[in-house]
C-alpha cells in the first residue's frame, strides 16, 4: 500500500539520526518515494549526501540552493508529501512546532504542510522529563498529530530512559498501517469473474447472452479501492477497464473455467459475479453451416458449473461468493443455490424487479449468508451495489 507514496521525512539535530538511514532503505525498498528536509544541525550526525544517495532525490536544508541561487520551496516539499515523518524531533525542534517558530526549512516546510504528520522525538531522558517537552508534545496532539512515542533504553549519554527514538522498523510500520487504515482488503488476492460467456456453434455464430460485464467491472474497482489486488476475469464485453486490474479475457464456458481453477488457490476471496452459458452446442462446426432451407438442430449439453467446482474445493480460510438470477421463488431457489454449490455469500438478483439485470447501469440486490441472514437493498447504481457487497464481504473476513 505504500508503493508510489511520497513520505517527507524531517531530521533534526539527534544522534539518532543515523537510523534514518535504514528507514529510508525501508521505505525505498516498499517502493515509496523519498524527499528529506533536515536542520542545519542534523547535517552534523548524518550527511545530506548519504540520504541523498539512499533516497535518490536531492536533500533540502537551506531556503535556497547558494550556488544556484534558487529557493528550495517548502510550500512545494509541504503539498507533495502524502506523509511527514519528522524523526528524530529534538526538544528544540518540537518546542519550536509547538510554538510555531520558523527558522529553519523543516520548520517552514512543517507549517506548509497539509498532509498527515508523524513525529518520533529523540532525546535524553531528563529532556523528555521535562514538563516544557511533555507540555509541547501534548500541544502537537491537539493540533492533530501524531507522536510515535519514545521508546525507553540505553541512551546516547550513557544514561537509561525513555527518550530512544523508536526503531525504523516499527516507524515503517505505523506509516504502512496508516496507509492500510482504510484498505480492509490489504493483502488479500481477490479473483472476480464477469460478463457474458460465448459458446461457438460454426466458425460465426454463438450461443451468448446480454450480460455486459459491468458489475464484475464495479466489483473489481471496489476491491481494488479496498486495497486487495485483483483479478477479473471477463467475457467478451466493451468495458475500458484500467490498468490497475489484472485482466484475463475470454470466450467459452470452457476458458473461464481452466481461467479460474488456474488462479483459485492462491485467491482468498472469488466473486463469480459471471453469466455463464449453462449449455453449450455437442459439436462445433469447423464450416459455416448452410441454410439448407430446413430447419437445424443444434444439439446442446451442459457447460462445466464453474461456482460448484471452486465451493467443492475450497478451502476454510477461502470466502467464496456467488450469483442468482431469478424470475421465481427467487429466495428459496437463491438460499439452495447457497447450500449446493458451497458459498459464503449469494447475491441474488430478481428478474421482476425494475431497474435491474443485464442492460442496466443500475441494480437491485439480496444478499443471503451462509447462516440464511438476508439483506434487501434498494435499487442503486452498480458502484453503490459493489460497495454494499464488499461491506458484507469485509464484515465476513473478520
Ligand atoms: N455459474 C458458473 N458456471 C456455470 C453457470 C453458472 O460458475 N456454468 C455461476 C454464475 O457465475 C453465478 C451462479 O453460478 O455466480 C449462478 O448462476 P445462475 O445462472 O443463476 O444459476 P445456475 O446455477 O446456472 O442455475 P439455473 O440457471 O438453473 O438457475
Amino acid at each position: 500500500m505504500i508503493k508510489g507514496k511520497n513520505i517527507l521525512l524531517g531530521i533534526s539535530g539527534s544522534i539518532a539520526s543515523y537510523k534514518i538511514t535504514i528507514l529510508v532503505r525501508l521505505l525505498k525498498k516498499a517502493g515509496a518515494n523519498v524527499k528529506i528536509v533536515m536542520t542545519p544541525a542534523a547535517k552534523e550526525f548524518v550527511t545530506p549526501l548519504t540520504l541523498a544517495t539512499l533516497s535518490e532525490n536531492p536533500v533540502f536544508s537551506e531556503f535556497s540552493n547558494k550556488t544556484s541561487g534558487e529557493w528550495n520551496s517548502h510550500v512545494e516539499l509541504g503539498l507533495w508529501a502524502d506523509v511527514f515523518l519528522i524523526a528524530p524531533a529534538t526538544a528544540n525542534t518540537l518546542a519550536k512546532m509547538a510554538n510555531g517558530i520558523c527558522d529553519n526549512l523543516l520548520l517552514a516546510t512543517y507549517l506548509s504542510a497539509k498532509c498527515p504528520i508523524f513525529i518520533a522525538p529523540a532525546m535524553d531522558l531528563d529532556m523528555y522529563k521535562h514538563p516544557t517537552t511533555k507540555r509541547n508534545i501534548e500541544t502537537l496532539k491537539t493540533f492533530g498529530y501524531q507522536i510515535i512515542d519514545a521508546t525507553e533504553g540505553e541512551l546516547a549519554s550513557g544514561l537509561v530512559g525513555k527518550g530512544r527514538m523508536e526503531e525504523p522498523d516499527a516507524m515503517f510500520q505505523q506509516i504502512v498501517e496508516f496507509f492500510n487504515a482504510d484498505k480492509p482488503l490489504a493483502n488479500k488476492k481477490v479473483l472476480i469473474t464477469a460478463g457474458p460467456t460465448y459458446e461457438q456453434i460454426d466458425p460465426v455464430r454463438f450461443i451468448g447472452n446480454n450480460s455486459s460485464g459491468k458489475m464484475g467491472l464495479e466489483l473489481a474497482k471496489q476491491a481494488f479501492k479496498l486495497g486487495a489486488e485483483v483479478t477479473l476475469i471477463i467475457g467478451p464485453n466493451h468495458l475500458q477497464i484500467e490498468d490497475k486490474i489484472s485482466v484475463i479475457k475470454v470466450k467459452s464456458a470452457e476458458d473461464m473455467y481452466l481461467a479460474v481453477h488456474k488462479n483459485v488457490k492462491k485467491s482468498d476471496v472469488v466473486i463469480m459475479s459471471a453469466a455463464v452459458a449453462d449449455f453449450k452446442p455437442k459439436k462445433v462446426s469447423n464450416q459455416k453451416i448452410k441454410k439448407n432451407n430446413s430447419d437445424l438442430m443444434v444439439e446442446l449439453e451442459p457447460t462445466k458449473d464453474i461456482l460448484k467446482s471452486v465451493g467443492e474445493i475450497k478451502s476454510k480460510k477461502q470466502l467464496l461468493v456467488g450469483f442468482a438470477l431469478e424470475s421465481i421463488n427467487e429466495l428459496e431457489n437463491a438460499k439452495a443455490k447457497l447450500k449446493s454449490k458451497n458459498l459464503d455469500l449469494i447475491v441474488l438478483n430478481s428478474l421482476n424487479d425494475k431497474g435491474a439485470g443485464f442492460e442496466f447501469d443500475t441494480n437491485q440486490i439480496t444478499l443471503i449468508d451462509k447462516r440464511n441472514k438476508v439483506e434487501k437493498f434498494e435499487l442503486k447504481s452498480k458502484a453503490a451495489v459493489a460497495i454494499d457487497i464488499f461491506n458484507k464481504i469485509v464484515s465476513l473476513l473478520k
